[in-house]
């Protein structure tokens, strides 16, 4: 099968110069048109040749005095540097490179001083619902970002009813949703919580491939991304935040890396403090590489420009889906709330997987179909889908489509026209 890069078809900040090839490309595979952003992005140019130029040197990190090692050691303590950078980090934050997203809110989760309450809604991805203790508090699903703001800080302040030193709080959001795209008002959010004392952990796996996501400027605690959505495969995410508690914890992987000193009697262990406490076993040296070249690439290009256009992409793909008989548009809040190039939608009268199996088979053209790890959220969704629209033959599961980097008007285009056949 021949790998190529997608021809770009996003405006970038500046041309590349004449034989560069642009950072930001994405690879793909011709004929195939990819409307799956939002659960794995594909390998931008930048994350490929980041690894293929490290991949010679390929030895162990933090654990050898060869050449090899020591480039390796500096490439993933420079990469750390670089998304660290990237996400705003301040000086009191850690920077630890996980699997995922899942990985990193697990990691918190274990890192949670005792008798911490964390506060989500009942919108969020299983990643951010699931890792937290029993007892912790899940608000309903709001009707707009405002009325979130407000349930929030109803709940935070009901909490604190005994005053702002009781046991630690944790709020815990998405920035923006991977089933309807819309972007959740994160600034508001964490006013609210240091308003009553809280922390707030944001979920940017979906904002972060889609606009800058900048901790200090929100001033959030801590933040979780995964490399995989960010056009960088090879598997690295990332927890950023507060190092207090993350220093306190048990290490989350107990083993070799996580250590200070390990004696022969069974508990005599001192284990290391900052990122290397957690991050116990052999690194992920080529995942961490690849999300930094990504970083690199991204900090350097016209983030607007590429807002823009993927703003007309999404407009466009709406208009089309709207203008489809029988089609209805899963949403929470309002039809022009902010949202990321990510739509939900189902067929009345179709079952979803069969569409996406259509879609696949006879146009090239890769969607989602199910509840997106996203079950009470989704089901909710389609029940809200099913009164606004008064169909009562709309299928249990939703399609989706993502754009991102490298999706073009004519992918659009494409979408629309095999859905309009499917009559
Ligand atoms: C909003 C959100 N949070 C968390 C996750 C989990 O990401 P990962 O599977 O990379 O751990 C996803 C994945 O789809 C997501 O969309």
């Amino acid at each position: 099968m021949t790998v190529t890069l997608v021809p770009p078809a996003r405006p970038t900040a500046a041309a590349p110069a004449p034989g560069c090839p642009d950072p930001l490309g994405v690879l793909g595979v011709p004929g195939q048109v990819n409307l799956d952003h939002a659960a794995s992005a594909p390998c931008a140019r930048a994350a490929a040749d980041a690894v293929a130029e490290l991949l010679p040197w390929y030895a162990s990190v933090h654990r050898g005095a060869g050449a090899l090692s020591q480039r390796c050691t500096l490439a993933y303590e420079r990469a750390r540097q670089t998304v660290g950078d990237f996400f705003g980090a301040r000086a009191d934050d850690h920077v630890v490179f996980t699997r995922n997203t899942t990985d990193a809110l697990n990691l918190l989760a274990r890192a949670l001083p005792a008798g911490t309450t964390v506060v989500t809604f009942a919108g969020e991805h299983h990643a951010n619902l699931l890792p937290w203790p029993r007892g912790s508090v899940r608000l309903p699903v709001p009707e707009s970002p405002a009325a979130a703001v407000r349930s929030l800080d109803a709940a935070l302040a009901e909490l604190r009813r005994g005053g702002v030193s009781g046991p630690p709080v944790l709020v815990a959001v998405t920035a923006a949703s991977n089933v309807t795209g819309e972007r959740w008002p994160v600034a508001e959010l964490a006013r609210a919580a240091r308003r009553h004392g809280a922390r707030i952990v944001v979920d940017a796996a979906q904002l972060a491939p889609h606009a800058p996501v900048d901790v200090a400027d929100l001033d959030v605690d801590y933040l979780a991304v995964s490399g995989h959505k960010l056009y960088a495969p090879f598997g690295a995410g990332v927890l950023l935040g507060r190092a207090d508690w993350l220093d306190d914890a048990l290490p989350y992987l107990a083993g070799g890396g996580a250590t200070g000193h390990v004696g022969a009697a069974t508990h005599d262990v001192r284990w290391a403090t900052g990122p290397a406490r957690h991050e116990g076993g052999t690194p992920n040296l080529l995942g961490a590489v690849a999300l930094a070249a990504v970083c690199t690439a991204l900090a350097e290009a016209d983030r607007d420009a590429l807002h823009a256009h993927e703003q007309r992409l999404l407009t466009r793909l709406r208009d089309g889906l709207a203008a489809l008989p029988d089609v209805v548009e899963l949403r929470t809040f309002a039809p022009d709330a902010p949202r990321v190039g990510i739509v939900s939608f189902v067929l009345a009268g179709r079952d979803s997987a069969e569409v996406a199996g259509y879609l696949a088979r006879e146009h090239g053209i890769g969607v989602r179909d199910g509840l997106f790890c996203a079950h009470p959220l989704a089901r909710r969704l389609l029940a809200e889908a099913a009164a606004r629209s008064g169909r009562d033959d709309l299928p249990p599961t939703a399609l989706r489509a993502s754009l991102g980097l490298g999706s073009t008007q004519a992918d659009v285009d494409r979408l629309l026209a095999a859905l309009a056949a499917l009559r």
